[in-house]
């Protein structure tokens, strides 16, 4: 992306579990873990000057309304549920009722995906989503409280004082998203959901979009759908898990094949599973 030279986004999908925790250990931690690449990656492209033409987005969505809970388990092949089931570290009816409850009336992956978008262009690095108005939920609600308690307690170790003035005032240019037009986007984990939701837009916009997933059907679906959405750009699809560093490499080369000449403008780092019931006591 810095020597295409060109505006571009790479969207990193964490969650409103890496910044305010609120249990499910190991998620809440990979969680986190995405949110510090993102502020790595930000604090990286700054020295390397190229902030104000690649943005980092970190997405931090509370609840969204997505087959998150079920497409885990097809994408590890059943393995986690298996290896957690030995651990007698059982999924709790109980917690995925509440979540489901929860999910039902929650935020949609086209609001998100929208917000996304709007965050780009306002140039906000943090794209934290509450829920929706009027939509009640513990775990959702008071994200901005959540926020400040938890930056009172980090006091002073924010990510902001790391900023001179001079590379603020080049952090705060904003992008004109029209320019991402004609561009590739390749998003992780785009079979359904999120993933699909930021393709579709980045499609609206006139970009070229590479699907990707380790689950096979859900993805050729994903690609004839997408194929029939607004937008002139080509739409193409591989399967990629993004837990090999090979098979990441094999998307790059697919994506670069099938688009000669083209410049890969949006990066939407998005795969994830979740399981309720894994527990860091368990170590699964
Ligand atoms: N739904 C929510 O409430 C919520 C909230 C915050 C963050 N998130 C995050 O949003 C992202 C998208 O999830 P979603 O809610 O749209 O659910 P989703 O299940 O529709 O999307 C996740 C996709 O990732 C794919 N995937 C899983 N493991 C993979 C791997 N190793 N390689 C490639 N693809 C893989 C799945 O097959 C699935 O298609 C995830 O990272 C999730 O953790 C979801």
């Amino acid at each position: 992306m810095i020597a295409q030279d060109t505006e571009s986004v790479v969207e990193i999908t964490a969650s409103a579990a890496g910044v305010a925790f609120g249990g499910n250990g190991p998620y809440n931690l990979s969680k986190l873990s995405a949110l510090g690449i993102a502020e790595a990656l930000h604090t990286e492209l700054m020295t390397a000057g190229a902030i104000g033409k690649i943005q980092v987005v970190a997405l931090c969505p509370t609840i969204t309304n997505t087959n998150l809970l079920q497409s885990g388990e097809a994408a590890t092949n059943g393995q986690v549920k298996a290896e957690m089931a030995r651990n007698n570290d059982k999924v709790s009816d109980l917690t995925v009722k509440m979540f489901q409850a929860r999910w039902a009336k929650s935020m949609t992956p086209d609001w998100v995906a929208q917000q996304v978008l709007k965050h780009v262009e306002e140039e906000k690095f943090y794209c934290i989503l509450s829920n929706i108005e009027g939509v009640n939920s513990t775990y959702s609600d008071n994200m901005d409280a959540r926020i400040a308690q938890r930056y009172s307690a980090m006091k002073s170790r924010q990510i902001a004082p790391y900023l001179n003035t001079e590379t603020q005032q080049l952090a705060a240019m904003p992008m004109d998203i029209k320019k991402l037009k004609d561009g590739v986007a390749i998003i992780t984990g785009s079979a359904t959901g999120m993933g699909y939701a930021m393709g579709k837009k980045a499609k609206e916009l006139g970009m070229n979009v590479v699907l990707s997933d380790v689950r096979q059907e859900p993805l050729s679906k994903a690609i004839r759908t997408l194929r029939m959405e607004k937008g002139n750009g080509r739409v193409e699809g591989f399967i990629c898990d993004v837990t090999s560093e090979e098979s990441l490499h094999a998307l790059l080369k697919s994506t670069t094949t099938a688009f000669p000449g083209k410049s890969i403008q949006f990066i939407g780092a998005n795969a994830g599973v979740i399981f309720t019931g894994s527990t860091i006591l368990s170590g699964k």
